[in-house]
């Protein structure tokens, strides 16, 4: 190995920072991009205490991972609508990703003591995550669907209206059987035209069809693929849930939340949901 050769003396220094550009008058620079500015003015916390600012930075960014699984999400179903099988599985390995990062965030959040967060916790009265739109709108895309989560957005047309569409559209799950149907394994009547504005229930023809499916995986590699990435998605949904309640115990311990609901006991529950009941039951009978 030879080293590079050294510059003529007194030519400039091509990695020096100070080759970097510098005038940002007539093009965009990094902060102007970014809208910075804007992103930084709703970083206002409303008390002095020191982790009122760490509270909403977590918020902040899990709200930001929320929106681009969204997207993630409504590109790869799009696609399924469409019969497309393989591009979808790119699209649900950026939300798996993206599911590790919101889940990660609990690891900075636990560090604020319940004593840190009594100092501001009066400040934001009855706000909480139960009325976050966007998980909303991820739940209602994965299928788990309950129409009386709608009503914290009443006040919201613009937050109503595409939750309130996406409850009544079919989830990732449906579209996923409507595929198995569309490649010969017949799903019966009552599961294609179900009520979509409620979470699945399992079936057994359902079943059957995914037992074939994990038996015979070259046979249908595409639908099998599917169906492992979306377990991918609700085992990290999961993962997420058990993280916010656990810090949700170690913060407030078991008083109500600030969304009104019994706090611990309400989020326990909710770690029973299932968005694919049958993907998960094949495992018990394969
Ligand atoms: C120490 C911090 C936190 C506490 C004490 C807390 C507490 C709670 C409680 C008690 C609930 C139940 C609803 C209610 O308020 O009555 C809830 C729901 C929720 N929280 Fe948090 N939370 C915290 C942090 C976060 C963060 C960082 C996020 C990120 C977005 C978040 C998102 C949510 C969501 C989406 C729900 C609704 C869950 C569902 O309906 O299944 N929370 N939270």
């Amino acid at each position: 190995m030879t080293a590079p050769l050294p510059d003529r003396p007194g030519a400039p220094d091509r990695d020096a920072p100070e080759q970097a550009y510098t005038d940002f008058t007539r093009s965009l620079s990094y902060g102007d991009y970014l809208q910075l500015d804007v992103l930084k003015s709703a970083h206002r916390p409303v008390t002095t205490a020191h982790d009122e600012h760490l509270f909403i930075a977590v918020h902040h960014v899990s709200e930001v991972w929320l929106d681009l699984i969204i997207r993630e999400l409504r590109a790869a179903m799009d696609q399924l609508a469409r019969g497309i099988t393989d591009a979808p599985q790119k699209g649900l390995s950026r939300v798996v990703r993206a599911q590790e990062q919101l889940t990660n965030a609990w690891e900075v959040l636990k560090t604020m003591t319940p004593a840190d967060y009594l100092q501001f916790r009066d400040a934001f009265g009855q706000a909480s995550g139960f009325q976050s739109a966007s998980y909303r709108m991820v739940e209602f895309l994965l299928g788990n669907r309950h129409a009386v989560l709608l009503r914290p957005h009443e006040h919201r047309p613009d937050l109503i209206g595409p939750l309130r569409e996406a409850i009544e559209a079919p989830s990732v799950y449906d579209l996923t059987l409507r595929l198995m149907h569309a490649r010969g394994l017949s799903v019966p009547d009552d599961v294609l035209s179900r009520d979509l504005t409620l979470p699945p229930v399992l079936n057994e023809t359902v079943l059957e069809h995914w037992l074939t499916v994990y038996r015979h995986p070259e046979t249908y590699w595409d639908l099998y693929e599917l169906a492992e990435k979306l377990l991918d998605v609700e085992d990290n949904f999961r993962r997420w849930r058990f993280n916010h309640l656990t810090t949700v115990e170690r913060t407030i311990g078991f008083k109500r939340g600030s969304g009104g609901t019994s706090g611990a006991g309400y989020l326990r529950r909710a770690l029973e949901t299932v968005l694919f009941p049958e993907l998960w039951e094949v495992r018990t009978r394969l």
